[in-house]
């Protein structure tokens, strides 16, 4: 299993990154009491450092700021210190899927900024006996917050390399208490078609809200989080704030952003890009270099941040790099025909 605990001073030269704010932060960290006291200082410096300081709210509520602040490093190094470095927060939050803000992928960064993602809430339903609406202090506040680095990759053919902070799914889950006939887990962002407006666009195919899924022994994986931050602060709205999914091993339109729904459903649910087309999209959806989408072949990938000069382009990695960690979910499941 990848995941282990660190001290701030064992993180590997594989994260070593052009990220320099965020580095020489990390490294100054190291030879600080914890990731605690080094956090405090990933704050706005971070945006403005970058140039992108319209881009990112600085409003954390403070429960999520001292949540932030507390975070372990739980840190899923991924193994290649050339091709994984972390991808800066520029191009992270300014190359964005987010439909629900436009189909360009400079609309989530230019056009979220108007939601409002507090007071937020999400409702746990379904098969449980524990649920009900919550706010997102309530799911959050149990949890020790982590730091993730995962690979982050599109079935359009691009990847990052992303540091989360967020809390496992599974540990949400298991406070909601699932009962035995809870086989699948059902997620739906935000329907707000004022704040967002992908959802008044005649021109979008999407059946709002937007839906995603996976199977419970999917969502329960201790490589899935619910992020509610990255890059050491909060997240930004065209990244999903205040709560997404973050799931590695698959296509990153699984990463279902702004949730305000989980349910614990006995079917396999139907997803949105399943939903649009079926011979495309599968429920699965596991990074495959073997399996190409009829259009954008899954062989390789362009790691971002690219030029035309240096177009970054690396070999995909079967369950994106972690097999290891997840192949064995899959066991007996043939991966062509259950794409
Ligand atoms: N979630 C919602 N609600 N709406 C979307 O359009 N796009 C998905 C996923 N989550 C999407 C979404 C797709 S296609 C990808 S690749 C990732 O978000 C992109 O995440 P990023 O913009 O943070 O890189």
């Amino acid at each position: 299993m990848l995941i282990k605990t660190v001290k701030p001073g064992d993180l590997r030269e594989s994260a070593v990154t052009p990220e320099s704010v965020y580095l020489s932060r990390r490294r100054f960290m190291g030879g600080m009491a914890g990731l605690g006291a080094g956090l405090a200082l990933l704050g706005p410096g971070l945006a403005s450092a970058d140039g992108n300081a319209e881009t990112i709210g600085d409003d954390a509520p403070e429960w999520l700021a001292d949540k932030l602040r507390e975070a372990r490093l739980g840190v899923v190094t991924p193994d290649d210190p050339e091709q994984d470095r972390l991808t800066p927060f520029r191009d992270a939050s300014t190359y964005n899927n987010f439909y629900e803000f436009g189909p360009d992928k400079s609309d989530p960064a230019r056009l979220a900024h108007r939601l409002q993602t507090a007071p937020w809430s999400v409702v746990i339903d379904g098969e449980v006996n524990n649920g009900g609406r919550m706010d997102l202090e309530e799911i959050a506040r149990p949890s020790q917050f982590e730091e993730r680095i995962y690979r982050l990759r599109c079935v359009e053919g691009w990847s990052m390399v992303i540091p989360w902070l967020g809390i496992p799914l599974a540990e949400v889950i298991r406070r909601a208490d699932p009962t035995s006939r809870a086989h699948y887990v059902r997620f739906e962002t935000l329907v707000d078609p004022e704040q967002m407006p992908g959802q008044r666009s005649v021109f979008s195919a999407i059946d709002w809200p937007y839906v995603e899924g996976l199977r419970l022994d999917e969502a329960m994986h201790p490589l899935t989080l619910l992020a509610m931050g990255m890059y050491g602060r909060e997240l930004p709205n065209q990244n999903g704030a205040p709560l997404r999914l973050v799931v590695p091993w698959k296509y990153g339109f699984k990463s279902i952003k702004s949730i305000v729904r989980i349910s614990l459903v006995e079917e396999q649910p139907m997803n949105t890009w399943q939903q649009i087309a079926p011979d495309e999209y599968g429920f699965y959806a596991n990074v495959n270099p073997d399996v190409d989408h009829p259009r954008w072949s899954q062989a390789t990938e362009r790691r971002l941040p690219n030029t035309l000069f240096r177009p970054n382009i690396i070999k995909t990695q079967l369950f994106n790099g972690y097999a290891d960690e997840v192949a064995s979910l899959y066991a007996g499941l043939d991966l062509r025909t259950h794409y």
